[in-house]
């Protein structure tokens, strides 16, 4: 037999009263007959400190890494395989994808072998595959648009147009925009037919270009057989307006009997929020430069305009700080050797990878260019690991350690409120990220500081008592305060997960928060005065999972969310009257642990993400499930 990798099976037992019983087998399809190794894999069912393990001894655990010893009389002959089961997990499995996410081996000699996985299995029962997630859906008008704009009365042509193109008298700038949504439209669909020429052509359309004052982002399309008329009050507008020109185009010749182009009629359109987000963790998972430019692409063609760049977190810190070389040669690099153990999707070789600033300087430009502004994000003071481990100046050498952990499993994993090192790090830090950045809001995270952070570090106590604050999140609102000056003398708004406003929180002016927890703290968070945008887990987490059914894959801690309820949530639900003015917008988040591959990250982004970008812009009247789930079959993927 040819030598392959040893290959991991892992199975869960629900039982009784309990999280459950991991059952794991390894086949060894080497050529080798294995002694004394080591096993190691990565996995969000976490073996908790209390837990019994039979055949097998549990090395080391850092969140959810784990590393087992296989017993020293264990000789594991080519062909043979060795089982050894754990129980007293931190929560029981429901899902295929709450198993191994990656796995390899260490031989006594220290060579790191890959180990390759399959899904998570259930054992005792049947388990079963979710049915469609989305039905054929049906359309009242026979267009394909998304998100569908605020008025829309249009008549149906019988022929589509060759192209659009410019009528005579278009301005330069009418020109240029058209060639931005062309080239926009040939990233997204490179086989397809452009919707624009330049120049006029047998059997196209001319588009009129006119201004007037509409509403910020707001356009008006009024269709005759002569010509279209576009109508924007500004630059951002008028790129609407083309778009959705485009997505007519698109689908009228993509699927010709469902969709048409319009003959005669009006679009009049404008966004129902300002703020139409969408986040994306890019610690947990590493995305290129390319899969970032091309999902700012996707944003764009959804009318999506607020880009929420998750750079730091435990598990990584991605973005180039001059200052500090370590936090990316050292914070950027998981693997069995390194600083920085694998983790989620890591197995026997390191993976690695940081955004340079000069990268970053070209994705700002991209999505400027898309009128996409980025909000990056630096989550402090928790989910620091990555830093923490980077550069240890900033700990208290004093702290007793694992002295408290993160929900993630991360032992002392935030950043120390009481050591001037920690300010003269953030200052470094944000002064080059403004100069990266020229968004209003840079994003302090604040989420998940784990109750008793700081109570065992010498430092910290004697700052609680020199200004009086108490408890963890007292010291959490103090160090936030000073997080908050920072950016003021800097020019910039503080923006932060809900719990910023957690021990007495910091000025709610120009202060903008995201309710992830649920709507109801969107709402305590508006009668204090924040600014809001709602996110929360139930709805608009595209990691979670969309259906109960355990071959189903995502994360399921917030819930289970099926297209059908993101598209339906109604963010503005409970939300009172008078603080509605508080409501800035919505966003999805895009939380990594899960996307070990694009396959994966594809069949949960979407469609939820189109789902929620036609929350963001279509008024609550127009909003329609059948039709959005006719329309969305259309959508580019990343
Ligand atoms: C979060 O989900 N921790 C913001």
């Amino acid at each position: 037999m040819t030598s392959a990798p040893c290959h991991l099976e892992a199975c869960w037992e629900p039982i009784e009263g309990t999280t459950g019983r991991f059952e794991f087998t390894l086949f060894n399809f080497t050529d080798e007959t294995l002694t004394g190794f080591r096993l190691a894999y990565t996995s969000l069912t976490r073996t908790a400190d209390t837990h019994v393990c039979q055949g097998a001894t549990l090395l080391r655990r850092n969140a959810n890494f784990h590393e087992y010893a296989a017993p020293v009389e264990l000789a594991l002959a080519p062909g043979e395989q060795w089982t050894f089961r754990v129980s007293g997990l931190t929560r029981p499995a429901k899902h295929c994808t709450d198993g191994v996410k990656s796995a390899y081996m260490t031989l006594s000699d220290g060579r790191a072998l890959p180990v390759t996985f399959g899904d998570l299995m259930l054992k005792g029962r049947k388990s079963t595959a979710a049915p469609a997630l989305l039905p054929e859906g049906r359309l009242d008008q026979p267009f394909s648009l998304l998100p569908w704009p605020a008025e829309c009365r249009l008549t149906a042509g019988g022929e589509v147009p060759v192209a659009l193109y410019p009528a005579p008298g278009s301005g330069p700038v009418h020109r240029k925009t058209m060639v931005a949504v062309l080239r926009l439209f040939q990233r997204l669909f490179s086989a397809a037919n452009v919707p624009f020429s330049l120049t006029a052509v047998e059997g196209g359309v001319p588009v009129i270009f006119a201004s007037s004052s509409l509403s910020k982002e707001g356009y008006a399309l009024d269709f005759s057989p002569g010509g279209i008329r576009l109508t924007s009050g500004d630059a951002a507008g008028l790129q609407y307006g083309l778009t959705t020109l485009a997505q007519m185009l698109h689908g009228a010749r993509t699927d010709p009997a469902k969709f048409k182009f319009p003959v005669a009629g009006r679009i009049s359109d404008q966004p129902r929020y300002a703020w139409r987000g969408c986040h994306l963790d890019v610690s947990r998972q590493f995305y290129p430069a390319a899969d970032i430019s091309r999902l700012l692409d996707i944003l764009a063609w959804n009318r999506l305009n607020i880009f929420h760049w998750h750079l730091t977190d435990d598990e990584a810190w991605r973005i180039e700080i001059k200052a500090y070389p370590a936090l990316t040669t050292i914070g950027a690099r998981r693997g069995p050797n390194e600083v920085l153990v694998p983790q989620l999707g890591d197995g026997a070789e390191v993976r690695e990878g940081h955004y340079s600033q000069e990268t970053v300087r070209e994705i700002v430009a991209h999505a400027a260019a898309l009128h996409i502004e980025i909000i990056p994000e630096i989550d402090i003071p928790g989910h620091c690991t990555a830093a923490l481990t980077s550069i240890p100046e900033l700990a208290d050498g004093q702290e007793a350690p694992d002295s408290y952990r993160s929900v993630q499993g991360y032992p002392n994993n935030a950043l120390n409120p009481a050591i001037p090192a920690t300010y003269e790090f953030l200052g470094k830090v944000f002064d080059e990220l403004i100069e990266l950045f020229p968004s209003d809001y840079v994003h302090v995270g604040g989420d998940e500081v784990a109750n008793g952070s700081w109570l065992a570090s010498p430092l910290c106590r004697k700052l609680m008592d020199q200004e009086g604050v108490e408890g963890t999140f007292g010291l959490q609102s103090y160090f936030l305060g000073k997080v908050k000056a920072m950016l003021d003398t800097r020019g910039r708004k503080l923006a932060g997960w809900n719990e910023v406003a957690h021990g007495g929180g910091v000025n709610a002016e120009n202060t903008l928060l995201m309710a992830w927890e649920n709507q109801k703290v969107g709402i305590e968070l508006a009668h204090e005065g924040y600014d809001v945008v709602i996110t929360p887990g139930q709805a608009y987490y595209l990691d979670m999972v969309q259906a109960e059914d355990w071959q189903e894959p995502g994360a399921s801690w917030a819930g289970t969310v099926p297209p059908h309820y993101t598209y339906t949530y109604e963010a503005e639900g409970d939300f009172p009257h008078e603080l509605k003015h508080k409501l800035k917008g919505i966003q999805a988040c895009i939380w990594s642990e899960n996307f070990i591959s694009k396959a994966y990250f594809n069949h949960l982004v979407f469609p939820r993400l189109n789902a929620i970008a036609e929350a963001a812009w279509t008024p609550k009247a127009q909003k329609d499930w059948e039709r959005f789930a006719a329309i969305t079959r259309l959508s580019p993927l990343l």
